[in-house]
């Protein structure tokens, strides 16, 4: 499949989840106290969410995108990347460095759903995860000045070397 259909399906399931996500509710309070665990742990009582997001999600591998082209980017631009590319990045627990915090160099389940200690030490306590997302929890990423700069950074060096 060339890169454009891939955009256009991106888009489709993108704004069809968006749907879904603007009938759904929030509790933002959840999850304020509670600090990242990395998606591993969320693994270890959810195999099948987290067998398919690993599959299937290229936010499994979002921390490859930006090593990638960390080679050309200055510092100042690589927290930004890291920001909506990694889990948790300058919070509590979530990612510092490759090599500091491998576990959290990708874009994990605690970025829709919340910082998840709090959860993990109830024992997996509904009442302490965010399940009910907005379309709020996906644009701070997903935002049309982001789609801007992505097409500008790196496809600046797309297909010339
Ligand atoms: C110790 C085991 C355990 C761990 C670790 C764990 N969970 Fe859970 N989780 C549960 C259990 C048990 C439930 C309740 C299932 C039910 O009632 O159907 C649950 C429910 C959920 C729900 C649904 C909540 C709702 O209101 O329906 C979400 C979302 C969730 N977990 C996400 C996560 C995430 C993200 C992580 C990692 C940060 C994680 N869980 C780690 C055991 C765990
Ligand atoms: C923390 C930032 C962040 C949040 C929040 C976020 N995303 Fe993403 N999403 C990404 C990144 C980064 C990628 C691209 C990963 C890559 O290829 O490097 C991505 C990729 C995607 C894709 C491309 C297809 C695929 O296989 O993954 C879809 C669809 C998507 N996200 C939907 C959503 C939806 C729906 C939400 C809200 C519930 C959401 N995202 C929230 C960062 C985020
Ligand atoms: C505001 C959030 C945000 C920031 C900041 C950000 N990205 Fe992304 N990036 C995304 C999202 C969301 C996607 C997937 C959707 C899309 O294509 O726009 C993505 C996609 C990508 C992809 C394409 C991956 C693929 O497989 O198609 C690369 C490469 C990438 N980003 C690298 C970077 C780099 C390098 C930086 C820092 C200079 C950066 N991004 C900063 C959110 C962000
Ligand atoms: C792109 C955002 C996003 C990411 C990343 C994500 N989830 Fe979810 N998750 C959702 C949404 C949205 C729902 C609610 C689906 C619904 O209402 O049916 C959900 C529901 C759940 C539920 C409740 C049971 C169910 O299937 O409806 C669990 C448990 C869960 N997620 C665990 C995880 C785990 C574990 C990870 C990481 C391996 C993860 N999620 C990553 C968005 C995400």
């Amino acid at each position: 499949m060339d890169s454009y259909s891939r955009r256009i399906i991106q888009v489709a399931a993108f704004a069809a989840l968006s749907i879904v996500f603007v009938l759904a509710s929030t509790d933002k309070a959840l999850t304020q106290d509670a600090t990242f665990v990395g998606s591993e742990t969320c693994g270890e009582c959810h195999d099948v969410e987290f067998e398919n997001y690993t599959s299937f999600s290229k936010k499994a591998h979002s921390g490859d995108s930006v090593k990638i082209m960390a080679g050309d980017l200055t510092s100042s631009e690589l927290e930004e990347c890291y920001s909506c590319h990694m889990t948790g990045y300058g919070q509590p627990g979530g990612f510092i460095s490759f090599d500091e915090t491998p576990d959290m160099a990708n874009a994990g389940c605690e970025t829709c759903h919340g910082p998840g200690s709090a959860h993990v030490d109830a024992g997996g306590d509904p009442d302490y995860i965010k399940a009910n997302l907005d379309v709020d929890d996906c644009t701070h990423c997903h935002n049309s000045e982001r789609v801007a700069a992505f097409d500008f950074k790196p496809m600046l060096f797309g297909g010339a070397h």
